[in-house]
């Protein structure tokens, strides 16, 4: 795992779009796994920045989303549909039509799932995987004692991570208690991982992750141990018990 230290959550977005931009324009037609949350927004909008000042293209770029909640409809304003159109895709110039997120409002969420999967594999596989962290190690919504050998799949979210996103809700009882996700297979399938990782409050994720390194299905992220190409952005504060 390469382990680049940035000072703050300014530099770590300038660094990941950084990152993002020079694979695109080493080959337009990526196909990039997206992740939401916090941590990513920041890269997103030096993306749009970039692309208003240099031009950027992402015409030909595929996008291929690690999750979405179950039970939200697409243009719910929590939905991580509603998220990337709002911090990425309405702001760049790439088709809709290439951007895929899984659809939690699917009738049948398991061929839902197994459909992702094809999709995913029909692009040629991931290129670059984009990925957060939460605080119990969980990368996409594969929460602690997943198996390694998930492929895209439906999961209960743990009330650590539905209180974890409440902020994002007007309450905890809005927050959905279901999500499809990547699995943790599909995701280390992918040829390069770039993981983000900022503030004190994943002090502790980090400090299991990079200082602890024990391999437990206990621990989602651990599972990156064994992918020959991760890339670490983490900001000081992220860092601090390393
Ligand atoms: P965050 O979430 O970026 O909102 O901290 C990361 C995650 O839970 O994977």
């Amino acid at each position: 795992m390469k382990i680049i230290q940035v000072e703050d959550y300014h530099d770590l977005s300038i660094k990941a779009a950084q990152h993002i931009i020079t694979k695109i324009q080493n080959e337009p037609d990526l196909v990039l796994g997206l992740a939401t949350g916090s941590t990513p927004k920041g890269a997103y909008k030096q993306m749009i920045n970039d692309f208003q000042k240099n031009n950027t293209s992402y015409r030909y770029v595929k996008t291929v989303n690690l999750d979405e909640y179950v039970g939200l409809a697409k243009n719910d304003i929590n939905s991580y549909f509603t998220f990337m159109n709002e911090h990425l895709f309405n702001h760049i110039d790439i088709p809709y039509s290439q951007t895929h997120i899984p659809n939690g409002m699917a009738k049948d969420l398991q061929t839902e799932c197994n459909n992702y999967d094809k999709l995913i594999h029909s692009l040629g596989g991931i290129d670059l995987q984009l990925l957060g962290i939460g605080h119990n190690g969980h990368i996409g919504f594969n929460e602690p004692y997943t198996s390694f050998k998930t492929r895209t799949h439906i999961v209960k979210l743990t009330s650590s991570t539905r209180y974890a996103n409440e902020r994002f809700f007007q309450h905890i009882n809005e927050v959905p208690k279901y999500a499809i996700t990547m699995g943790i297979q599909t995701i280390l399938e992918s040829k390069q991982i770039l993981l983000l990782i900022s503030g004190k409050d994943k002090r502790k994720a980090v400090h299991k992750l990079l200082v602890e390194q024990n391999m437990s299905e206990e621990f989602p992220a651990s599972s990156l141990y064994d992918h020959p190409h991760v890339t670490i952005i983490a900001d000081k504060a992220a860092l601090s018990l390393t």
